[in-house]
């Protein structure tokens, strides 16, 4: 329990780190490794929350390579984001190798600084959202390595199954974590007044069903028989129901977390154009399939649990279908009748 004293400030507060240390001490001992590369990423998100909070201000958005009035190269939100990650991690001595949204190939970290760790991230997803001040976020996953040696693709393309940890930051109203180190999800909220980040939603659940849709309508024409009956009939309900409301942010962070709390689906499907969908497994649909299943709720690429897809490149897509457990069996169920074909993974 915390408590706050007379000045109402708060003197024993779970805080991010503390808890990851007591979670550690309770399962794996007091290596402390994980530890530190949590901690670690929280230096990166705190940094990337603070440039997002001042980005207009600090001309961050929407630019690369200009110079300052100071004459000094400015870099664009997306860009410094992505550094802070690689450059935290890489001083953390617990990475041996990243996967980053914004590298082409991984990124292998230097012999005397490596550890036991594959991490992989998006460190600003959402970013044609950034220069409209609309919620962005940070996804990440966490893998421990399988082999001896130097680091080799089996190490790197583990199937979600195999995560050790995963979370996502959400830059909204507020700053906030959500993680899992498989034993639950827990939800941190950014204290700015003292840079850290509080324990304040414990436990999260997902509600069973939803009353919410979340897909870019913009693509219905694309859509397989199967996801475009399952959004009509959401929509247009038979037998007096009623219909879902619809909400889409097009930031996987903001759907997925207003998923989480609210409860309801989230939709990335495949389009004509798009067979595998657009989201990247790696770092954006197996970290919040991480999430979702550890919440109670579902996460399927329509024919299969994202878990359990072994991925075979490193920024490979997959279609995406999220949240409620009823709502995510009734969407795989119209799947299921409509669409005879499996859809392609790339
Ligand atoms: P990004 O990694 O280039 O930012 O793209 C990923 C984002 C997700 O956050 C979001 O769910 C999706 O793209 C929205 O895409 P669309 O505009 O096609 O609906
Ligand atoms: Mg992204």
């Amino acid at each position: 329990m915390s408590s706050t004293n007379q000045y109402g400030i708060e003197t024993d507060a779970m805080t991010l780190q503390r808890f990851v240390m007591n979670e550690q001490r309770k399962y794996e001992g007091a290596s402390g490794e994980l530890t530190t590369l949590l901690t670690s990423i929280l230096t990166a998100v705190k940094a990337i929350s603070s440039a997002v909070r001042m980005a207009g201000l600090a001309q961050l958005f929407g630019i690369d390579g200009k110079t300052n009035v100071q004459g000094e190269e400015v870099k664009k939100l997306d860009v410094l984001s992505n550094e802070l990650m690689i450059n935290v991690l890489k001083a953390s001595y617990t990475t041996c190798v990243m996967v980053s949204e914004e590298n082409e190939t991984v990124i292998e970290v230097e012999t005397p600084k490596r550890g036991k760790y594959i991490v992989t991230f998006d460190p600003l997803d959402g970013s044609s959202n950034i220069d409209c001040l609309v919620s962005i976020g940070t996804i990440f996953g966490i893998y421990k390595k399988t082999t001896e040696g130097d680091v080799t693709d089996s190490d790197i393309l583990q199937p979600g199954r195999k995560m050790v940890a995963a979370g996502y930051a959400l830059y909204g109203s507020a700053t906030m974590i959500v993680i899992s180190l498989g034993h639950g999800v827990n939800g941190f909220m950014l204290d700015p007044n003292i840079g850290e980040f509080i324990l304040t939603h414990r436990n999260m659940q997902i509600p069973k069903k939803g009353k919410v849709y979340s897909i870019n309508e913009g693509y219905a024409k694309k859509w397989s028989k199967g996801v475009s009956e399952y959004v009509r009939t959401r929509k247009f309900p038979e037998n007096g129901k009623s219909a879902l409301g619809q909400r889409y942010v097009g930031s996987m962070v903001a759907d997925v977390h207003r998923t989480l709390l609210n409860g309801g689906i989230f939709m990335y499907p495949a389009t004509t154009d798009a067979v595998s969908g657009k989201l990247r497994l790696l770092y954006e649909c197996i970290p919040m399939a991480y999430i979702m299943e550890q919440a109670g709720g579902l996460a399927t690429t329509g024919t299969m649990p994202i878990l359990d897809l072994q991925p075979t490149r490193i920024h490979q897509r997959s279609p995406i279908f999220l949240g409620s457990k009823e709502d995510v069996e009734e969407l795989i169920s119209f799947i299921e009748k409509f669409d005879k074909e499996p859809e392609k993974k790339d």
